[in-house]
C-alpha cells in the first residue's frame, strides 16, 4: 500500500494523492496574463493532489521576472480562471503561489510606473535576465517606507480575493528563496531601524501581517506559505541563529492558523542541506499540514511519508519534465528528463510537449 498514492486531506479540502506540483515558474505569461498554453500545461498535471502554481504577483510592483503571471488585474482574474476551470474537473486542488520579488528584478521586466522595492535599500548580488537587454544587474531597491508596507499589505489581501474569485482552493505565501518575505526576515536584506527591521520579532512582522492580512481576506484554511531556512539563493548567506529564528516563525505561523507550511531543502540545487533537527522542529511547533520538497523520487517520498516527517511531498523538476508522473511513478517507469534550456524559455517546447508514458 503507497502512502504517496493515497487520499488525504488538506484543511477542509480532499486530495486525491500526497503529491503536490511544486510551484514552478515557466515565464510563459505573455503581457504578465495566462494564457491558453497555460490552461493546457496545468490540466496535464492535474493527476497531483495539489497542484501549486508558479510565483505570480500580486502587484505590479513585485512581477521581477520577465513574462510572469500576476493577479491584480481583472485581465488576469479572467484568464486564471479558465485555467482553474480546466483543472478543477481533472481532480486536482489548486493553490496559487504569490510570490513578490522584492529586490529580485529589473525595472525592465516591470510595467510602466512599477517600483523596485525591499526592506532597505540594498541591491542583491546577482543578475536579471530581461527580453529587453538580456543580463542585467538586479536593481537597487528603494526602501519601503510605513506606507509602502501598508499598500504592499492590502494588495497580498486584494490578491488573496481575487485567487478565490478567480476559482483558486487557496494561495501560498512565497516566504522562500530570497523574495520579498525573506527580505524582510533575514538580518543581511533586512537592515531597517523601526519596528520592521532589527530584532527577529521585527524581522518576521511584516511575514506575519501579510499571512493574518490574506487569512482576514480569505479564511485560515485557505493560506500555505513556502519557506527556505538554510537557503542561500538569491544573496541570502546563512546566520548562526537562522535554526532558532525559523523554528519561532513556524510557532508564529502556526498560531495564526495557516493551513500548511511548505518547507524548501534545495541542496539537490547545490544549497546546505536543511539539518533533519531543523524539519523536526518544525513539524513539531507546526501542528496543521507539512509539505517538504527538494531532490525527491518516489522511494524517498514514500519512505518520509512512512516515517511521519511530514504530510505531503512536493515535487519539481521531475514533474516539469513528467506531465503524467503519478501515473509513472506507480508504475515504476522511466522519466523524462527535464531540459534547462527551455525552462523559461516563451512557447510550448520544453513546457507542453513533454511526451507522456503511452504517447
Ligand atoms: C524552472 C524552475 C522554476 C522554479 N520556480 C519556482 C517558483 O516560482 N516558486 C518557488 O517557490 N520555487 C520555484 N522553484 C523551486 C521548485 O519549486 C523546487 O523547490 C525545486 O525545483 C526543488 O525541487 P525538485 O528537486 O523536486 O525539482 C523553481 C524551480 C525550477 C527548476
Amino acid at each position: 500500500m503507497s502512502l504517496l498514492f493515497s487520499r488525504t486531506t488538506l484543511g477542509p479540502l480532499a486530495l486525491q494523492n500526497r503529491l503536490v506540483m511544486a510551484p514552478l515558474t515557466r515565464s510563459r505569461a505573455i503581457g504578465n496574463v495566462p494564457n491558453d498554453l497555460m490552461t493546457q500545461y496545468y490540466a496535464q498535471h492535474a493527476t497531483a493532489g495539489l497542484i501549486v502554481t508558479e510565483g505570480t504577483s500580486p502587484s505590479p510592483n513585485g512581477l521581477g521576472y520577465a513574462r510572469v503571471p500576476g493577479i491584480y488585474s481583472a485581465e488576469q482574474v479572467a484568464g486564471w480562471k479558465r485555467v482553474t476551470a480546466a483543472v478543477r474537473p481533472l481532480g486536482a486542488k489548486f493553490f496559487m503561489q504569490f510570490m513578490h520579488c522584492g529586490r529580485i528584478g529589473h525595472p525592465l521586466n516591470l510595467p510602466q510606473g512599477a517600483r523596485i522595492l525591499a526592506p532597505s535599500a540594498i541591491a542583491a548580488a546577482g543578475e536579471m535576465y530581461t527580453d529587453a537587454s538580456g543580463m542585467q544587474p538586479n536593481a537597487t531597491p528603494e526602501a519601503m517606507t510605513e506606507a509602502d508596507i501598508k499598500s504592499t499589505i492590502e494588495e497580498f489581501a486584494q490578491a488573496a480575493t481575487n485567487a478565490i474569485a478567480a476559482g483558486f482552493d487557496g494561495v501560498e505565501l512565497h516566504g522562500a528563496n530570497g523574495y520579498l518575505l525573506e527580505q524582510f526576515f533575514r538580518p543581511t536584506s533586512n537592515q531597517r531601524t523601526d519596528r520592521y527591521g532589527g530584532s527577529v520579532e521585527n524581522r518576521a512582522r511584516f511575514v506575519l501581517e501579510v499571512a493574518r492580512a490574506v487569512i482576514e481576506a480569505i479564511g485560515k484554511d485557505k493560506v500555505g506559505i513556502r519557506l527556505s531556512p538554510f537557503g542561500v539563493f538569491n544573496d541570502m548567506p546563512p546566520y548562526a541563529a537562522m535554526e532558532a529564528e525559523y523554528t519561532g516563525l513556524a510557532a508564529e505561523l502556526d498560531a495564526a492558523g495557516l493551513v500548511y507550511i511548505h518547507l524548501v531543502d534545495h541542496s539537490s540545487m547545490g544549497a546546505p542541506a536543511v539539518p533533519d533537527s531543523m524539519k523536526a522542529a518544525i513539524r513539531r511547533v507546526f501542528k496543521r499540514t507539512l509539505i517538504l520538497s527538494g531532490g525527491y523520487d518516489a522511494a524517498r517520498a514514500e519512505s518520509d511519508l512512512e516515517a511521519g516527517k511530514c504530510d505531503l511531498i512536493a515535487v519539481g523538476r521531475p514533474f516539469l519534465a513528467n506531465p503524467d508522473l503519478v501515473a509513472r511513478w506507480k508504475a515504476g517507469a522511466a522519466l523524462n528528463a527535464p531540459d534547462m534550456s527551455t525552462f523559461y524559455t516563451p512557447g510550448p517546447k520544453g513546457y507542453t510537449d513533454y511526451p507522456t508514458m503511452a504517447a
